[in-house]
């Protein structure tokens, strides 16, 4: 036998299919309540040694009888002989890989199974050793997310495969998404495959917060990796008040606005079609730069129904545009007049391999304050991706390091009436042929378009108990019916059910801890041999003094 140690002995394969997983009976020592769904069992075929999991679990009688007329229970001699024999246990499993034979040094990987193994195949819980072969050792390439139910073996994720397709986050309220989501912002960070650019709607990811509950304060990245991550804020007065050190603050000009960004804004404003669309009629009268200022600054009902005749837009749709856009004077970001464009600053940040995370401090409560800035930079920035990345196609320059996006609420941008014409849903459907991914994180994924659900590469799911968001989760995935009941069963906090390109098959974890001193003692540490990111300081020095800074 390969891998040496296995786990204990279960059973014996006595019927199954390659759609519907096989079917082991227990041996008669093993009681069912000793194996619990969603288990790693290995299976030895002939040829092959197979690693699947557990997804259900059913009792089973030679006899129909014993149905009907069970017997006598009072002795407990009859009960012992009958259980494994005439009744028993069996366990539906589904093979999902084919695990490695171990030849001389090679390391070699599991591949998804094309066939089943045969009658009578034994059948063992998976050992640590085999749960590790399967979900690798952490590297620079594979960073630990969590640990499987029950089980000491971590679950790596291939940093690579995560960062070449779009990723999804979700779960209900309080299940764990923002901290999933910065254990992964710090595989990304740490693993060097891609910059970051986070939209912080609720001011949790540059510099922390207290939890939900208020009663512990989680570190944010800013803390953890101070030189490689830059903070930006689009609410200066609240990052000062919470201690917060931020590199710029971030104003956008009216002039920024295009009419696009306002018509994104038509369900958060409550407008019609015909009113935001009379902005474009605007932008064509007075020119990008002018539109929005020339509006704002008319006054009077008469001077608005005299430039709707010019412009030839119906006078209450301009009436309507106007009030709408009359609210966005209240965010003190926005200035009539900006000298310094705040897209060209990421960007700058983001080209000199930092970590960029935009916090929206009082303005994350406010969801058009939210979206408007978010879709504006977002729109900007991968502008000057395709840009870069058709200009290295000519031979210029270099491409583009890769950008993830990382946006909240995202049922709000990507939702069927409006993926298609927002830059997220562009983002999400050319995959990264510019460069650029997105992270979306959100409680409702029903409210996401399914074309965009479809393009996610990796998805991390907490709990759901939405029927429908348990179905827009799970669509498209092979065994999508058997994780049905798994993810419904969830534990409510710090468990997420984990599937996609960045590991070898779907995955119940643990969530890696994070929180603690030791936690990110553990995380600001590198893999490794890996090389020193950028700058003067050796990796040993940086570590010295961002573990320093720490406590
Ligand atoms: N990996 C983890 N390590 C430590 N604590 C965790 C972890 N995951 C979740 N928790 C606990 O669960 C609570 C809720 O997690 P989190 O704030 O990430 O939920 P959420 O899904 O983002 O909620 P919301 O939808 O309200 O934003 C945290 O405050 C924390 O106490
Ligand atoms: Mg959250």
């Amino acid at each position: 036998m390969t891998g040496g140690s296995q786990g204990r002995f279960l059973g014996v394969v006595v019927d199954g299919s390659l759609a519907h997983g096989v079917e082991v009976r227990l041996d008669a020592g093993t009681s069912v309540e000793e194996v619990k769904a969603g288990a790693f069992v290995t299976i030895q075929g002939s040829g092959h040694r197979f690693f699947g999991v557990v997804t259900d679990i059913a009792l089973g009688s030679t006899d129909p009888r014993l149905k009907h007329a069970p017997p006598g229970m009072d002795d407990p001699f009859i009960t012992q002989v009958l259980q494994g024999t005439v009744a028993y246990g069996t366990v539906s499993v589904l093979p999902n890989l084919v695990m490695p034979v171990a030849l001389g040094d090679a390391v070699e990987t599991p591949v998804a199974a094309k066939t089943i193994p045969p009658h009578f195949a034994r059948t063992h819980a998976a050992s640590e050793r085999d749960v590790a072969a399967v979900f690798g050792n952490e590297d620079e390439r594979h960073f630990w997310i969590g640990n499987p139910l029950d089980m000491e073996a971590k679950v790596c994720l291939d940093l690579d495969e995560l960062v070449k397709r779009s990723i999804g986050v979700f779960g209900k309220s309080g299940t764990g998404k923002t901290f999933l989501t910065r254990l992964l912002l710090v595989g990304i960070l740490q693993g060097g495959q891609a910059s970051s650019l986070i939209f912080d709607m609720h001011s949790e990811y540059g510099w922390g917060a207290h939890d939900s509950d208020g009663k512990r304060f989680a570190k944010g990245l800013k803390q953890l990796f101070p030189s490689r991550l830059s903070t930006f804020t689009l609410d200066e007065e609240s990052s000062r008040r919470r201690g917060s050190s931020t590199d710029d603050v971030v104003r956008i000009g009216y002039g920024d606005i295009e009419p696009e960004d306002v018509e994104m804004l038509r369900e958060t404003l409550n407008m019609s079609e015909v009113a935001a669309s009379a902005a474009f009629n605007l932008q064509q009268k007075f020119g990008q730069r002018h539109w929005m200022s020339q509006f704002l600054n008319m006054e009077g009902r008469d001077a608005i129904f005299d430039l709707a005749a010019q412009i030839q837009v119906q006078p209450h749709a301009l009436g309507a545009l106007y009030n709408r856009l009359t609210r966005l004077k209240r965010f003190e970001f926005l200035a009539e007049k900006s000298e310094r464009n705040a897209a060209d600053r990421i960007i700058e940040h983001l080209e000199r391999g930092q970590h960029v995370v935009l916090e929206f401090g009082r303005y994350g409560r406010n969801l058009t304050a939210y979206m408007l800035v978010t879709n504006l930079l977002s729109r900007r920035i991968h502008g000057r991706y395709v840009e870069r990345k058709e200009q290295a196609e000519g031979g210029q320059g270099r491409d583009p390091r890769p950008l993830v996006i990382v946006i909240e609420e995202a049922h709000k941008f990507l939702s069927p009436a409006i993926a298609p014409q927002t830059i997220f849903g562009t983002i999400a459907r050319e995959m990264r042929k510019y460069n650029v991914t997105l992270m979306v994180i959100d409680q409702r994924p029903s409210g996401i378009d399914s074309e965009v659900m479809s393009q996610l590469g990796t998805r991390l799911t907490c709990l759901l108990d939405n029927e429908r968001d348990i179905e827009a989760v799970l669509s498209g995935t092979p065994g999508g019916r058997q994780l049905r009941g798994v993810l419904a069963r969830l534990e409510s906090k710090q468990q997420a059910l984990i599937f996609g390109h960045a590991l070898p098959m779907p995955v119940v974890i643990h969530t890696r801890e994070y929180g603690s001193p030791e936690s990110y003692a553990q995380l600001v540490k590198r893999a490794p041999g890996r090389q020193p990111h950028q700058g003067t300081e050796t990796p040993e020095e940086r570590l010295e003094r961002e573990i320093a800074e720490l406590f």
